[in-house]
C-alpha cells in the first residue's frame, strides 16, 4: 500500500466545495489501486487574512513543504479586494510559488469533443486540440527588480538568469518526448534583450533533445495564431507574463474554464489547481464545476506520485460523465441530458470509478 501526505488548501469562495469532490474522488481510486491519502488543511487568501491577518501564514508554508503534493481550489473574493497590496490574496499567491520554489507552470487546454460547441471558436478549427503551456512561474517581470512607483511613475523589469531558462526548458522538452514531440518557444525577441538570451538557451537546451521539432514564435503572433490555428501546437514554452496571458487564451480553445487543471512543479513540492478562481458569485450554492480541481487530482497522480493508472482512472471517469450528458450548470446549455450539483458530479466520477 502507497501511502502519501496530501496538503490541501480549499482557500475562498467554492474553493471549498470543489477540493471536497475531488478528494472524494482520490478517496475512491485509492481504494482501487491500493493508495491511500493523509490530508492535512491549511489556510491561505482571505480565510487566512480573516483568520490570522495575514494571506500566507508560515504555517501553510511548513505544511505544504512537508507534504508529497498539494492540491489547491481558489483564492480571493470581493470582502478582500480593497487590502493593500501587500496584504492581498493576490500577492500571498505569488509568495506562495516562490516559496515553494515551483517554477514550472503546466497549464493544458484540451478540447473535449462532446463540448465541442461550447467554445466560441468553429468546431472544425478546435476538433481535437491537445496544447500544453508550459509557464515560468517564479521569475520574469512578476519578481523582476528594480521595481517600484512613485506618484508620477511606475516600474518593473524582466529579468530572466540563464539558469531560470535551462530549467523551465528542460521541463518543456521532457514533456514534448511524452506527447507529439513539437515544441514552440514563445518570446519577444525581435525588441527585448532578455528574449534574446531566452531563445538562444533554449536552442542550445534542445541539442539534448534532438527528436523534439523545435519553432520559435513571438508572442504577439503566437496570440494570433492560437486563435487562427490552434492545432499547429503542441507544447508551448515561455517566461511568466507571456504564458500567463497565453493560457487563458488558449484555456478559451476549450470553452470552459471550469474543465482545466494546473500543476505548479519544482525541487521542493508541486501545488495542483484549478485555472479557475473563487467565483464567490456562486459560492456556497452546490453549483460549481468540480471537473477542474477533480482533473487537477489526476495530474498530481501523474505528475507528482507516478501512479499513472489512477490518474488515467480519473481521466476517464470524467470523460465518461461528459459523454453521459451529465452537466453543471456552466455547461447547462451543451449536449446537457441532466443537469447536476458539484457533489452529485463528484458522486457520479467516483461511481465510474469504481
Ligand atoms: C494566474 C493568475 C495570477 C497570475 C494572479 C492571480 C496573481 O492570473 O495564476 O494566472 O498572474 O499569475
Ligand atoms: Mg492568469
Amino acid at each position: 500500500m502507497m501511502n502519501y501526505n496530501i496538503s490541501l488548501i480549499k482557500g475562498d469562495g467554492i474553493g471549498l466545495e470543489i477540493v471536497d469532490e475531488a478528494t472524494k474522488v482520490l478517496n475512491v481510486v485509492g481504494k482501487r489501486f491500493n493508495i491511500n491519502f493523509e490530508y492535512k488543511e491549511y489556510l491561505m487568501g482571505g480565510c487566512a487574512i480573516d483568520a490570522t491577518g495575514h494571506p500566507l501564514p508560515d504555517e501553510t508554508i511548513n505544511g505544504v513543504l512537508d507534504s508529497d503534493a498539494c492540491l489547491f481550489g481558489a483564492i480571493g473574493g470581493p470582502k478582500w479586494d480593497n487590502m493593500p497590496r501587500e496584504l492581498r490574496p493576490e500577492s500571498g499567491l505569488l509568495k506562495f510559488r516562490k516559496a515553494m520554489g515551483v517554477f514550472a507552470n503546466l497549464r493544458p487546454a484540451i478540447v473535449y469533443d462532446e463540448l465541442i460547441n461550447a467554445s466560441s471558436l468553429k468546431p472544425e478549427v478546435i476538433k481535437d486540440v491537445n496544447i500544453m503551456v508550459v509557464r515560468e512561474l517564479i521569475g520574469g517581470i512578476y519578481f523582476g527588480e528594480p521595481k517600484g512607483r512613485t506618484e508620477t511613475k511606475g516600474w518593473n523589469t524582466m529579468v530572466y538568469e540563464i539558469h531560470e531558462i535551462q530549467r523551465i526548458a528542460h521541463v518543456a522538452f521532457k514533456l514534448a518526448m511524452k506527447r507529439d514531440k513539437k515544441l514552440c518557444s514563445v518570446d519577444k525577441a525581435n525588441v527585448l534583450d532578455v528574449s534574446a538570451l531566452w531563445r538562444q538557451t533554449v536552442e542550445k537546451i534542445a541539442k539534448q533533445y534532438p527528436e523534439v521539432e523545435l519553432s520559435h514564435m513571438y508572442v504577439d503572433n503566437c496570440a494570433m495564431q492560437l486563435i487562427a490555428n490552434p492545432k499547429q501546437f503542441d507544447v508551448i514554452l515561455t517566461g511568466n507574463i507571456f504564458g500567463d496571458i497565453l493560457s487563458d487564451e488558449a484555456s478559451m480553445l476549450s470553452g470552459s474554464i471550469g474543465l482545466l487543471p494546473s500543476a505548479s512543479t519544482g525541487e521542493l513540492t508541486a501545488i495542483y489547481e484549478p485555472i479557475h478562481g473563487s467565483a464567490p458569485d456562486i459560492a456556497g450554492q452546490n453549483k460549481a464545476n468540480p471537473i477542474a480541481t477533480i482533473s487537477s487530482a489526476s495530474m498530481m497522480l501523474r505528475y507528482s506520485l507516478d501512479e499513472i493508472e489512477a490518474a488515467n482512472a480519473i481521466d476517464n471517469a470524467i470523460k465518461k460523465a461528459m459523454n453521459d450528458g451529465y452537466r453543471t450548470s456552466d455547461l447547462s446549455a451543451y449536449d446537457c441530458k441532466e443537469l447536476v450539483t458539484t457533489s452529485q458530479m463528484g458522486d457520479i466520477i467516483a461511481s465510474n470509478i469504481r
